[in-house]
């Protein structure tokens, strides 16, 4: 059973549509978007899957523990968790307002606390149900920019640097519960967040910045995500895939530097 946050649309709903394509029941979380949510609860069970819609905002500890209540009264546990909702809020650093860095800072790194803290203790609740060869999988969605530095995004890279030492500290508190932490750092992905940097002119410029020379699928992460949580990744813990093309290989250095 696998809980996807942020799921009505890009990373998240392509990453719960792999999910129950792999067999998982699926919790497709969102906050806003009801009717997306729900088509992508239509879409899994149209190719044979099971999933329930839940509204939830992340940042909201009172929210976070009812959709972790109501998930596991329709499943009976949650196996996987993907923490996945996040969201930009772009201004110069000079300019930017504490409204938009608290909110940036409040669902892409509180959120993800706050799922995983009940993940973790779900998971340590429901002790060893040999569905999988660990007792529960976390998944953090994370950034490039948690290793790129990123002007004009000061809250938003702040907030993914954050999720990959999260990240590590809670794989290496849990591991020896057999409980799996681990990232997922993706590139330039074509989503809702980045229209305008992927499209046209823009896009041909965000290309010179991917050695593979495409910008991504999230179909490219949601693969990624069903590999880390089953059993092929069952000895990945603490680790961060970067899931970008290549895009962390400082392909400017090509040629000189
Ligand atoms: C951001 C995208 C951006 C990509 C590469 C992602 O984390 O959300 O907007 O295109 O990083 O810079």
């Amino acid at each position: 059973m696998a809980l996807v946050t942020g799921a009505s649309s890009g990373i998240g709903r392509a990453t719960a549509q792999a999910m129950g394509a792999a067999g998982a029941k699926v919790a497709v979380n969102y906050r806003s978007q009801e009717d997306e949510a729900k088509n992508v609860v239509a879409a899994i069970e149209k190719a044979g899957g099971e999933a329930i819609a839940i509204g939830a905002d992340v940042s909201d500890e009172a929210d976070v523990e009812a959709m972790f209540k109501a998930t596991a009264k329709r499943f009976g546990a949650v196996d996987v968790v993907v923490a996945n909702a996040g969201m930009q809020k772009d201004a110069a650093s000079a300019e930017m307002s504490l409204d938009d860095w608290r909110k940036v800072i409040d669902v892409n790194l509180t959120g993800q606390f706050l799922c995983a803290r009940a993940a973790l203790r779900r998971f340590r609740a429901q002790g060893d149900r040999g569905v999988s060869k660990a007792r529960g999988k976390l998944i953090c969605m994370s950034s490039v920019h948690d290793l790129i530095p990123w002007a004009g995004h000061v809250n938003y890279a702040a907030s993914k640097g954050g999720i990959s030492m999260m990240m590590k500290t809670l794989a290496q508190e849990f591991a020896q519960e057999r409980v799996r932490v681990n990232a997922i750092s993706p590139g330039a992905i074509r989503t809702a967040i980045n229209e305008e940097e992927t499209e046209g002119e823009a896009g041909k410029e965000l290309l010179k910045l991917i050695p593979y020379g495409r910008i991504g699928a999230a179909e490219d992460v949601a693969n990624a995500a069903v590999w880390l949580a089953s059993d092929l990744a069952d000895y990945m813990v603490g680790a961060t895939l970067y899931v970008d093309g290549g895009m962390t290989l400082y392909p400017e250095f090509r040629g000189n530097g």
